[in-house]
């Protein structure tokens, strides 16, 4: 892999997988623009991709649980960045983080949605300008295997919650947010894909919601790495992939009206222009 001269975003870098996607990304030459809540383990990261000569990656502070943080981290990023050759969207929460009950994000949104989902569809948005005058250039979205279908009447799960649903339903988001952008983006030289990268992996969400890790954070974080910078995939776009090989999703995300209706709902939920 090389990266020399790349400028890559990877949210969610302070920890698990996406740590290990921003590490290998800046020993191959790239630019890594690093971000989390945590700045003492973003530090940690930093000194550790320094003292190996990888350059110095720049750290990014942000809460993706309201979309005012979304929206600084893409203006620091547009004011003190040329170029933008690939985003990865990969912060996230899991089922059981900060327990399996429902919450809410700074806006009012429930929260694995807003986390999960609708703060990497607003970075992504506001993110577009850079990555098209980057182009060729990648979107990866980070989401999963656990899929749920959306209810348009009850989005944000006010009625019988469960935390399994509410993850499932943000990663399906996110692969439909994906297939919707390719559409849009077809032609610009910005592509976007989704992964699954790896099953219960060892990192603090899975090890927080009490299970067994049956993954490594290197199987996974080298699923990532392939759609980021791998050439057999430089030319696709609108795809899923389960670890490293295309794969089929939940029906739902094939169906085009129900995608723009989450579009719909996603440009009013973050003010974003139609
Ligand atoms: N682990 C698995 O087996 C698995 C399987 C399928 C998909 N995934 C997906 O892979 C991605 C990474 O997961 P992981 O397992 O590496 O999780 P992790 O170890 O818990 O790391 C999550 C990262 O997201 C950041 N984050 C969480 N909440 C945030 C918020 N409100 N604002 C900003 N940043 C926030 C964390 O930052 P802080 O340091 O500030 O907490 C951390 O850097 C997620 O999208 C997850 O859904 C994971």
């Amino acid at each position: 892999m090389k990266m020399d001269g790349k400028t890559v975003l990877v949210t969610g870098s302070t920890d698990g997988v996406g740590r290990y996607v921003a590490t290998k990304l800046a020993s191959a030459g790239a630019k890594v623009l690093i971000h989390g809540r945590d700045r003492a383990r973003a530090k940690t990261l930093a000194d550790e991709i320094r003292g190996q000569g990888h350059g110095e990656p720049i750290f990014y502070q942000a809460d993706l649980s309201s979309l005012a943080g979304a929206r600084q981290l893409a203006e620091a990023v547009l004011a003190e960045h040329k170029r933008l050759d690939v985003f990865i969207s990969n912060a996230g929460i899991g089922s059981r983080t900060q327990g399996s009950e429902r919450r809410t994000s700074a806006d009012g949104h429930e929260l694995r949605f807003a986390v999960n989902y609708l703060s990497g569809f607003l970075l992504a948005h506001l993110l577009l300008p850079l990555l098209r005058a980057s182009a060729p250039s990648r979107i990866v979205n980070v989401a999963s295997l656990g899929q749920h279908p959306l209810d348009f009447d009850d989005v944000m799960l006010t009625k019988g919650y469960s935390g399994t649903r509410a993850y499932a339903q943000s990663k399906l988001a996110q692969i439909m947010f994906t297939i919707d952008l390719a559409r849009e983006l077809e032609g610009s030289g910005v592509t976007v894909n989704a992964l699954h990268p790896a099953t219960y992996m060892n990192t603090t969400m899975v090890r927080e919601g009490g299970i067994t890790p049956i993954s490594t954070v290197e199987q996974g974080g080298d699923a990532i790495l392939h759609l980021a910078a791998g050439d057999d995939v430089a030319a696709k776009s609108g795809l899923f992939f389960n670890g490293t090989q295309p794969s089929q999703v939940n029906p739902q995300a094939y169906d085009e009206t129900a995608c723009k209706r989450l579009r719909a709902l996603s440009l009013e939920l973050t003010g974003l222009p139609a």
